[in-house]
């Protein structure tokens, strides 16, 4: 059984008064939660990733960076290393967010650099893929994750493979109030799952949690981690509410 994986995605928001107020909000709600049911964590901009880790403190809720850098350190400006990461005290962090992928520009090599280098760094690295509108429209959705996934896993062993989060986030779900359908996310999740076990074998693929992303609320987080093939979820918006964060929490373990 995959237990249940709710992470909140706060992009460039909050400040350093709202971050850890909301923090300590979600922690409030969770102690009346059984949390051997569901991991959760929240990922704030990395300028405020210290004053949450402190926040955090007194709840099981694990804190990720939105980004790293694959080189160690160097003459590289601007830029925050997986060991920066880890040393402050984070445990994931994302790698290939579709706002990295399409606002940034980054592409699959890059992704694939800084998801080697979040494991060698000690961190977990949830590697996000997804389909543009036209993608879809076009039918091409499988092409474009298929290459997503295997460029992604480019070089990893079955070991380092292991540390990896996968989440579907398909572009024209994310921030647009239109989810995928169950239905459609659990197609997506099952292939998948069948190109991480065609990648390395079927009890990786089994133990690897996918999480949806892309408009999830509190009104349909229940059905959608309802689906066989989904195993968690990558919230932005409701995740900048406290309530609605712990609904979505609640909800999933409901589910
Ligand atoms: P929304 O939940 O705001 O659509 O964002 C999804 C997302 O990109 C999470 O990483």
């Amino acid at each position: 059984m995959r237990k249940p994986f709710i992470a909140g995605n706060w992009k460039m928001n909050t400040d350093g008064h709202s971050g850890p107020e909301l923090v300590r909000a979600i922690g409030k709600g969770l102690a009346q939660v059984d949390m051997s049911k569901v991991d959760v964590a929240v990922i704030p901009p990395f300028v405020y990733l210290t004053q949450i880790i402190t926040a955090a403190k007194a709840s099981r809720i694990a804190v990720g960076a939105q980004d790293i850098f694959y080189e160690q350190k160097g003459a590289f400006t601007g830029e925050i290393s997986a060991n920066m990461i880890k040393d402050v005290g984070c445990n994931y962090c994302l790698c290939g967010h579709s706002e990295r992928r399409h606002v940034i520009g980054e592409g699959d090599e890059l992704i694939n650099k800084k998801v080697h280098a979040a494991i060698n760094g000690g961190l977990l690295p949830i590697l996000c893929i997804g389909e543009l509108l036209e993608e879809r429209e076009a039918n091409r959705t499988d092409q474009v994750i298929e290459r997503q996934v295997k460029k992604g896993f480019a070089n990893l062993s079955m070991e380092k493979a292991r540390a990896v989060t996968l989440a579907y986030e398909p572009v024209w779900a994310i921030g647009t109030g239109r989810t995928a359908t169950p239905q459609q996310a659990q197609e997506v999740h099952a292939m998948i799952r069948g190109l991480v076990a065609e990648l390395y074998d079927k009890s990786l693929a089994d133990d690897m949690r996918i999480q949806y992303g892309g408009s999830v609320k509190p009104d349909n987080a229940k059905e959608l981690m309802e689906k066989e093939d989904i195993d968690g979820l990558l919230v932005g918006g409701a995740s900048l509410k406290a309530d609605d964060f712990l609904a979505i929490i609640k909800a999933s373990i409901a589910a």
